[in-house]
């Protein structure tokens, strides 16, 4: 499927959607940038818009984001990378992991200002090669990783192993919520998570410091659909 048909269906799955006032019933709606409006960062951005938080996608081509946005109303913006990280109070980071480096050569002071720096990102093997995956191992994993290549922000991993596909059906299900394992080290930026995500109608399980985000990533236990506590049964086993 191509990125432009996935934006399309992810405006028409949440037009489909109960409106949920969840900024509005938990707080005051926090500005929120996403870097990366490809698959999962529209579905996770347009989740956030849909719980009334004003939110800039970027792009390096923010044209290409003018029907995204179109579709979710006056609460979503596009613009390049360095505005999406402008506005955000909180940003989240979902690119090929290979181009986090990139973002913090360019951005790294910017991000350390924000509140929450939410890393959604994996290294992966056949987009981002094994050599560089191997590499990332070596120094503790994405998450260790993350905090290197984004010295002084506040990162919390989180939403790194469900699929973009999925985000929009399992937000607010009915009866026990899905859980999304988090790791990170910054409370304040914990806290700022946990409320963005049971706003957008998930449970968060603090799994551990962000060393423990080496485990957020697909094909892992923790990986996939989850209660919370399966999620808690399943981070009891990993150190
Ligand atoms: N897809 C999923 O189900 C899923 C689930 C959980 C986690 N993730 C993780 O989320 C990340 C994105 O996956 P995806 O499937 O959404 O990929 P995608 O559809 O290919 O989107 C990736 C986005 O990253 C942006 N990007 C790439 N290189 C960049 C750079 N150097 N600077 C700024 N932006 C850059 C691209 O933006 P432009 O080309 O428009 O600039 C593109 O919109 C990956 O790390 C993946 O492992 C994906």
């Amino acid at each position: 499927m191509t990125k432009r048909v996935f934006l399309f269906i992810v405006v028409l799955a949440l037009a489909a959607l109960p409106h949920v006032a969840g900024a509005q019933a938990t707080g005051s709606p926090l500005k929120i940038g996403i870097v990366g409006a490809g698959r999962e960062g529209s579905a996770l951005g347009a989740l956030f818009v849909k719980a009334g938080h004003p939110v800039t996608f970027s792009s390096r081509h923010p044209e290409e984001l003018k029907s995204l946005v179109a579709g979710l109303g006056p609460l979503a913006q596009a613009g390049t990378v360095e505005e999406a990280i402008a506005f955000g109070d909180a940003v989240v980071i979902v690119i090929p992991y290979a181009a986090m480096e990139q973002i913090g050569q360019a951005h790294a002071s910017a991000l350390a200002q924000k509140v929450l720096v939410i890393d959604v990102s994996n290294p992966i093997a056949r987009r981002d090669g094994e050599a560089f995956v191997k590499s990332v191992g070596d120094q503790g994993g994405a998450g260790l990783v993350t905090a290197k290549f984004l010295p002084g922000a506040h990162i919390v991993r989180a939403f790194n192993a469900i699929g973009a596909g999925k985000l929009t059906e399992l937000a607010h299900r009915a009866g026990e919520p899905v859980g999304v394992p988090i790791a990170g080290d910054d409370p304040q930026a914990i806290a700022v998570a946990q409320s963005l995500i049971r706003e957008i109608g998930f449970e968060p399980v603090l799994v551990g410091g962000l060393a423990m985000g080496r485990h957020l990533v697909p094909g892992m236990p923790l990986g996939g659909e989850h209660t919370p506590a399966e999620i808690r049964q399943i981070a009891g086993t990993l150190h």
